[in-house]
Formats: C-alpha cells, sequence, structure tokens
C-alpha cells in the first residue's frame, strides 16, 4: 500500500492558510482578488518546486500535471478550489487542491507508471463571489455569454479580477476540455452527520440544486418623523416578513431543503429616512428539482404577499440555477473500496454543499469524497478537520486512484 506524505500536506495546509487570513484566524481569498493571486502564485510555486508541469487554462483554473508515459491516455483529474467566502475557513476547497496535488507528488515518487495523466487543478471561483463556479463551468461548456454579462456579483468586480488573471470572456468560454476521464473531489463536509456518527468519511451520493435570486421590496422613501406609521411603504417591513415567513415555510414543508438570505441592502440607509428599497440575496437548495421547483413557486408566492400587505412592489432577477448532480456509482464504488482496504469508516450521504463536482459531472463521471468537519462549522474561521482525517482522506483519494488506474 502506498501513503502519501503527511508532513508535506499538513504543511501545505498550513502555508497556505497563511495568505489572506483575517485578525481573527479566518481566510479571506475571494475569487480574482488580491489574496486570491497570492494564493494562485504559490500553488504554482509549489508544482515547480516539485517538478510537475504547470498549467493555467483559458478560464483562470490552475493544474499540476503528471504525465502518463502513454501520450494517448485521458486524464483522471482530481481537485477543488482555492478561492474563499469572506473571513471562510481554512479547509474549504484547498483540501481537494492540495490533496490532489500530494497524491501526484506520491506517485511520482514511486516506480508506478500509470495508463492515465493524473492531473491536481484549482477551479476559479467556486464561492460564487463574483459568478459561481466559472471554471468548472467553463471546463463543462456549461458558462455563456449571457453568464458573464449579469454575474450575480458586480460585473466591474468580475472585469478587473479576470484582467489581474489575465483572462478574457473569450479565453473562459474556449476553456471546455473533452479529455477528463474522471473527476475525484475531496472536501470537508462542512455539516456534522459524519461527526455525529462517528464515520471517517462520507461517499457523496449526489450535490442539491442551488437557486440564487435578487429580491427587491420597492416603497416609498419618507420621513421617519412625520409620515405616520399607517401611511408608510416601508419596504424592510416587507422584507423582514417574507424572511421569516419563508424561514417556517422551509422548516415546516420543505425538510430537508433550506433557504437562506446572506445579503441585504436597505436604501436610502439613513436613521431617519424610512426604507425605500430592499435588495435581498435568496437562495435555496433542495435534492431534487420536482422539489426546488415547488419551492420556487411557493417562496415567491410568499415574497408576493409580504410585498402586498406592505403596499409594496416585488422585483425577483434570477442569478444562479443549478441543477441536483448525481455522483457515479462506479466511482462511489471505487471510494468504497479504498476506504475499506485502509480500513476507515464510511457512509453514502447528500451533499448540501455545492461543488466544482456537480460542473464536472454533466461531462465525466464524477465523485466526491466528505472528511468529517467539527462541530459541522464551515465558511467561519472556526473551520476545522482534525490532521489524521486530513490524512485519511488524502490517503484514500490515493488508493482510489490507483484502485481506478489498475481497471483502465
Ligand atoms: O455554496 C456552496 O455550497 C459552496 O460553498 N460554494
Ligand atoms: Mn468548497
Ligand atoms: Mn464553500
Amino acid at each position: 500500500m502506498y501513503n502519501i506524505n503527511q508532513h508535506r500536506l499538513l504543511a501545505d495546509l498550513d502555508a497556505l492558510a497563511a495568505i489572506g487570513c483575517t485578525p481573527d484566524g479566518g481566510i479571506s481569498r475571494p475569487a480574482m482578488s488580491f489574496t486570491d493571486v497570492e494564493g494562485r502564485s504559490w500553488f504554482q510555486q509549489r508544482v515547480n518546486e516539485f517538478g510537475l508541469e504547470f498549467r493555467a487554462d483559458g478560464a483562470g483554473n490552475l493544474s499540476a500535471i503528471l504525465p502518463s508515459t502513454s501520450a494517448s491516455a485521458q486524464t483522471l483529474l482530481m481537485g477543488s478550489h482555492l478561492d474563499s467566502v469572506p473571513n471562510g475557513g481554512r479547509f474549504d476547497g484547498v483540501l481537494g487542491v492540495l490533496s490532489a496535488l500530494e497524491v501526484l507528488r506520491t506517485v511520482s515518487e514511486t516506480e508506478l507508471k500509470l495508463p492515465v495523466h493524473l492531473e491536481a487543478i484549482s477551479f476559479t471561483d467556486e464561492e460564487g463571489q463574483l459568478l459561481a463556479l466559472i471554471g468548472s463551468r467553463a471546463v463543462a461548456g456549461l458558462l455563456t455569454e449571457a453568464d458573464l454579462q449579469q454575474p450575480r456579483g458586480n460585473l466591474e468586480g468580475l472585469h478587473a479580477g479576470m484582467q489581474r488573471l489575465g483572462i478574457t470572456s473569450e479565453s473562459v468560454l474556449n476553456a471546455r476540455r473533452a479529455d477528463i476521464l474522471a473527476y475525484l473531489e475531496i472536501h470537508i463536509e462542512q455539516g456534522t452527520r459524519l461527526e455525529e456518527a462517528s464515520l471517517n468519511l462520507g461517499v457523496v451520493t449526489s450535490i442539491v440544486g442551488v437557486r440564487s435570486f435578487w429580491l427587491r421590496f420597492i416603497g416609498q422613501s419618507a420621513h421617519a418623523g412625520t409620515m405616520p406609521m399607517q401611511k408608510r411603504a416601508d419596504a424592510l417591513w416587507g422584507a423582514t416578513a417574507f424572511i421569516q415567513a419563508a424561514r417556517t415555510l422551509i422548516m415546516e414543508h420543505f425538510f430537508p431543503g433550506v433557504m437562506n438570505v446572506g445579503q441585504l441592502y436597505i436604501q436610502p440607509s439613513a436613521f431617519n429616512s424610512v426604507p425605500a428599497e430592499v435588495k435581498l440575496a435568496l437562495e435555496f437548495r433542495h435534492g431534487t428539482t420536482p422539489q426546488l421547483d415547488e419551492m420556487e413557486t411557493a417562496l415567491f408566492d410568499l415574497a408576493q404577499q409580504a410585498a402586498q400587505q406592505s403596499g409594496l412592489t416585488l422585483e425577483i432577477e434570477c442569478v444562479g440555477r443549478y441543477t441536483p448532480a448525481q455522483m457515479d456509482e462506479a466511482l462511489m464504488r471505487a471510494i468504497e473500496i479504498a476506504a475499506d482496504m485502509l480500513d476507515l469508516s464510511h457512509t453514502r450521504l447528500l451533499s448540501f454543499a455545492g461543488h466544482d463536482a456537480q460542473s464536472l459531472s454533466t461531462i465525466t463521471p464524477s465523485g466526491m469524497i466528505f472528511v468529517p468537519s467539527v462541530g459541522g462549522i464551515s465558511h467561519s474561521p472556526l473551520e476545522f478537520t482534525k490532521p489524521e482525517e486530513v490524512i485519511n482522506g488524502a490517503n484514500t483519494l490515493l488508493q482510489t486512484v490507483l484502485n481506478l488506474a489498475q481497471n483502465i
């Protein structure tokens, strides 16, 4: 049996966590930001130092490549993302990229000659600070010019970031690939199921569908002192009534689906002005498209009612629709066999987080391995996975790759 170099992997995780770290120990490397660029060049250095091939594609995805001796070989792709949410954690995405890099380094240090090219990739903007899944959707050929014109983040930020990375809309839209034999991604679970069940690994069966919208509740600005309460068209009344009703609706009628309002902007923003407009970011997730459709109808009905009751108008803008993604049965089996070989406990589970694997699953068999998150916390400076679980995960990824390579 082969084992990854655990000290090298853990040292890499520590080193990268120093880039974009925040005063409370979190990580802020929003896609295409200066700290993201710093993290990218750190990754490139690690690849070059080790003597692996380095490649950056038209979508800003970065890869380390260990070529097969056979030139006509296809690519076994592994990876995740190095970008983070603002003040996020040090494992989200990073674990997948660095574990994949460690698998390439370990294989290159053995006498093994695999019939596949091995590639460790970091995908651009997985977290959607600008668009979401830019890199993996570009590789899968899922992005359109319209997507790039109407990002859910700000358009100027996207253009400035693309300039920083040296990519263009054209290079992004031409980044599609057809050489990928299979895709594997290791990721922290970001939930509590593995920890509560005291299991080492999760084998992902499918990834939830996600839908994202801007909702604008539009009322009438007025003097906060002189306008009688009963005559106000206060946009914040409608928005807050909606958020509370939506939370109750989802918890009571759509379990285990989830919804979130993660951004809320009030105009004019002043102590003594009645809010004229509230723009809120609504996102909801479920395991199947019919359930997502039902959630969408029910949530929008609620939003209309909340607006009417406060004398407001409502505008809805869709900024993201991602269908549920099935993982590949043969890859799930390969992961389970690898875990059994390493005597690691495992279970199959649904991913409530979105991942680059959902894009890749539209063009190639894809599989995901989860490792436990302490307390289920993620997208937070408190995000943590124990070193032994990190090592278990990377060894499982290595063994899965070797199992797959032997059966090609
Ligand atoms: O939103 C997600 O589920 C992922 O963290 N991008
Ligand atoms: Mn992630
Ligand atoms: Mn994330």
